[in-house]
């Protein structure tokens, strides 16, 4: 039976080599794109957990970015990653997207196929997770930014669904430099010396590029994976952007296709995924120094064990990275060019062919007790989620969530989701779990916090998808530096001693996807409890448990193995349930002149590349309408007295800005600017503004304004 089913196999494998339309180097593939941007004003901005870094407007817009590769011979054999500008894949949007994509395509997408990872920006909207703890600066679930995620995301795949064609891909890295530094170093350190001294770096510095040509050897675009942090843009930022990421992602597919708007073509699609991002930080220049007016210790390095200044925390920050004495946009643009560069050395290149299988495997894991075999032996477990001590500290990317954990009398805390739900972190975690999360000092107890409903998953995503060599870890988790390393390699050597792979076998980790269950950090680093160490969720183990069941799903890819992966538990899906405590748009209203009519023009004199040009206009509420795949603004070239829209809202030259100026009178302002790229043609132009009022009585009716004309001189 075995002999004949290997040989079977055998001959699937080699019947296409000897055909000669299509060989084993042959995938369908397609790429797509969607917009996901949520609302941009009056919601909290995902990634630093600031309840004070509320939305004003928008800088670029945030996409889903889809790549599906098939199998021709045997297309059910299929993968779906969606590469999504947000800070982490999450459980209600991905359980969605799903549903969305089944109910579409019966029988082709699944949940086992379709990976939801996250490019672990900082500056996109928030409010659109399924667990409590995630939600607490959002004031709760913003069912807008939860929409806006999914119904892009699904567009993006259907785009990509409807352009599959036969095509080849490739597969390289390359060594990007000055890009990533380690932000925990001490954490680092403290892995044993003879694993560290096997590696040059303390951050992994391979960008690894998988590139997708179609049958003419036209490229399509690429999904390429690289850890560095998307904090770039910094925590007192209240434009909604993309981070370092998105930012490389519109200077590529705008090199491709420059006179195209962005987002508007999946022509070609450039993917920049986040990889073992745990420690990562982008570039600093110095490192991490005190921002402390007053303090004896303001400019000094921030102390090295513990990232303190005058023994707290506050006042750590990283510097701005490269640019940082210019702003955090200009050193965003500088780490998102770096990345740029790196992929454009790689698709400029001939690359490895891939070839070979291509098959999805996912299953939920019960992770708050996962008990296995430690590779000496010992019987292990892991525990129910807990946070420690110093996940209030936050790191020198940007302080932590103090305001919710330094002691409930604090009079800073006024987040009335958190007066509403903190009863529910137990004071005192059992003896168990401080036994089960040692040397952790546990700080908010969440995974015996079931009420209003649970605050971090108990059941996480596992997920692997094989494209040829290529073997991705979608990983729940942001795994540090050296954690990141170990699962690789331990996969890695599985997948070759079970004889799945040769030694081309080539693994990634991609994350932090479906589920956001925080870190996972080395038991070593875990002893230090930094950071990542207190937010490693399930005690010293987890890395080990990881590891334990991403080898153990390899077996599964052994191509004539009978064995089926069982589904596991269903996570619950909490989006129904949830709090929501943002109030709705009440209505607006405009002064003379209406709604989009101009309060202070754009200047007469003639502006030139370098300058910013603005206009501020009567506005409304961009929740009234997000404008998905449009936008709210444009910068017009007038060409034979006709004008022709040159720029949009996504692009990084414009902003809006909006500011609500009466709150009883219901009106606003918009601020719409531009600030020239050098290049830009000569000649006439204006700046047009396109909103939406809500009325008393809920009607929502579209608008346009112009600013006067302007001259762009060279
Ligand atoms: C938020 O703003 C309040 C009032 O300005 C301030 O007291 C508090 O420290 C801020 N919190 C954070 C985390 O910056
Ligand atoms: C998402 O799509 C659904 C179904 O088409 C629609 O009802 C909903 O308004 C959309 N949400 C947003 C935020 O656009
Ligand atoms: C990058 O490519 C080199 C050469 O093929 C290989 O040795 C190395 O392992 C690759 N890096 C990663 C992260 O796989
Ligand atoms: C944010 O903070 C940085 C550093 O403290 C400062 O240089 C920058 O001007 C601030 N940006 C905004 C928008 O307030
Ligand atoms: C910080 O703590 C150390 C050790 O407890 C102490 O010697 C030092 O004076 C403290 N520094 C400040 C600024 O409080
Ligand atoms: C954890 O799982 C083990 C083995 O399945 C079981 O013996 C133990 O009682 C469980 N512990 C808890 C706290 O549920
Ligand atoms: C196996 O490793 C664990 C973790 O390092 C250790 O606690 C345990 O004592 C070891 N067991 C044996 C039998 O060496
Ligand atoms: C909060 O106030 C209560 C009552 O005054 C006091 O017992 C407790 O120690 C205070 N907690 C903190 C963290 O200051
Ligand atoms: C917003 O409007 C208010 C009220 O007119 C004004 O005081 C404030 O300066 C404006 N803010 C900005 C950023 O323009
Ligand atoms: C509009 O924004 C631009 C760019 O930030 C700024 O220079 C200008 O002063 C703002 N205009 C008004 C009226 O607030």
């Amino acid at each position: 039976m075995l002999l004949k089913s290997r040989l079977g196999v055998l001959f699937a494998f080699l019947l296409p080599h000897s055909d000669t339309s299509v060989s084993v180097t042959s995938y369908l593939i397609g790429v797509g794109i969607g917009d996901v941007t949520g609302p941009i004003v009056e919601t909290n901005m995902m990634g630093y957990a600031d309840m004070n870094q509320t939305n004003t407007g928008l800088h670029m817009r945030q996409h889903s970015r889809a790549y599906i590769v098939a199998d021709p011979s045997n297309p059910s054999n299929r993968i779906v990653f969606i590469n999504s500008d947000i800070g982490m894949g999450d459980t209600g949007v991905r359980t969605q997207i799903v549903s969305q994509l089944a109910a579409l395509y019966p029988d082709v997408y699944d949940n086992s196929n379709i990976a939801l990872v996250g490019t672990h920006q900082h500056s996109g909207v928030a409010g659109y997770h399924n667990y409590l703890l995630p939600q607490l600066t959002s004031l709760g679930l913003v069912r807008q930014s939860y929409e806006a995620i999914v119904n892009g995301s699904v567009h993006a795949v259907v785009q990509a669904h409807n352009s599959l064609s036969l095509g080849s891909l490739s597969l390289g890295n390359t060594t990007l430099l000055g890009t990533n530094i380690n932000r925990s170093p001490y954490a680092y350190l403290a892995n044993p010396a003879a694993e560290r001294a096997l590696y040059q770096y303390d951050q992994d510095k391979d960008f690894t590029l998988l590139k997708f040509t179609d049958g003419s050897g036209v490229d399509r675009g690429f999904l390429s994976f690289f850890p560095v942090h998307g904090t770039s843009i910094y925590q007192n930022n209240t434009l909604v952007s993309t981070d370092n990421k998105g930012m490389a992602a519109y200077l590529y597919e705008s090199f491709v296709n420059p006179t195209v708007f962005p987002g508007a073509t999946n022509s070609f699609v450039a993917g920049f995924a986040q990889s073992n991002v745990g420690d990562t930080s982008y570039v600093t220049v110095l490192g991490a120094y005190c921002e402390s007016p007053g303090d004896p210790w303001d400019g000094q390095p921030c102390e090295f064990a513990k990232s303190t200044c005058g023994n707290v925390t506050q006042g750590c920050r990283g510097r701005l990275g490269p640019g940082f004495r210019i702003s955090d946009f200009e050193s965003n643009r500088i780490i998102g060019t770096n990345q740029f560069n790196a992929a454009k050395i790689l698709m400029e290149s001939s690359l490895g062919p891939v070839t070979g299988a291509v098959k999805a495997l996912h299953t939920y894991v019960e992770i708050s007790n996962y008990t296995f075999q430690l590779p000496n032996g010992t019987t292990v477990h892991t525990c129910p989620a807990a946070m420690g001590f110093s996940f209030a500290g936050g790191t020198t990317d940007g302080p932590g969530f103090s305001d919710f954990t330094q002691g409930e009398n604090s009079t800073s805390v006024t987040n009335p989701f958190w007066n509403l739900v903190k009863g529910a972190v137990t004071p005192s975690p059992t003896p168990y779990q401080v036994a089960c999360q040692y040397p952790k000092p546990i700080l908010l107890n969440t995974g015996f916090a079931h009420t209003p409903y649970e605050w971090t998953p108990g059941i996480v995503d596992i997920q692997m998808f094989q494209i040829g060599q290529l073997v991705m870890l979608i990983v729940p988790s942001e795994y540090t530096t050296m954690a990141g390393r170990r699962l690789r390699n331990a996969v890695r050597a599985k997948l070759i001693s079970s004889g799945v792979l040769d030694n081309s076998a080539y693994v990634v980790i991609a994350g932090p996807s479906n589920v956001y269950s925080h870190y996972v950090t080395t038991r070593e680093e875990y002893s230090v409890q930094r950071y990542e160490g207190a937010s490693t969720l399930y005690g010293p183990y987890t890395l080990e448990a990881y590891t334990d069941i991403y080898t153990n799903l390899v077996e599964y890819l052994i191509p004539d193995s009978a064995i089926s992966l069982s589904p596991g538990p269903t996570p619950p899906n909490q989006i129904s349930k949830s709090i929501s405590l943002q109030k709705g748009v009440f209505y607006d209203s405009a002064p003379h002149g209406g709604f989009g009519s101009v309060i202070t023009d754009v200047s007469s004199k003639p502006y030139t590349a370098g300058g910013t040009v603005s206009a501020l206009f009567n506005g409304a509420n961009p929740r009234n309408n997000l404008r998905l795949e449009g936008t709210y603004l444009t910068v017009d070239r007038r060409v034979n007295d006709i004008w022709t829209p040159v720029r949009s809202d996504s692009h990084p030259s414009t902003t809006l800005r909006w500011n609500r100026t009466h709150t009883i009178l219901g009106t606003s302002t918009v601020n719409i600017s531009w600030t020239i790229e050098s290049g830009t043609p000569a000649g006439s132009y204006r700046l047009t503004y396109y909103g939406d009022s809500k009325s008393l009585f809920g009607t929502i009716s579209s608008f346009t304004g112009h600013s006067g004309t302007f001259m762009v001189s060279v």
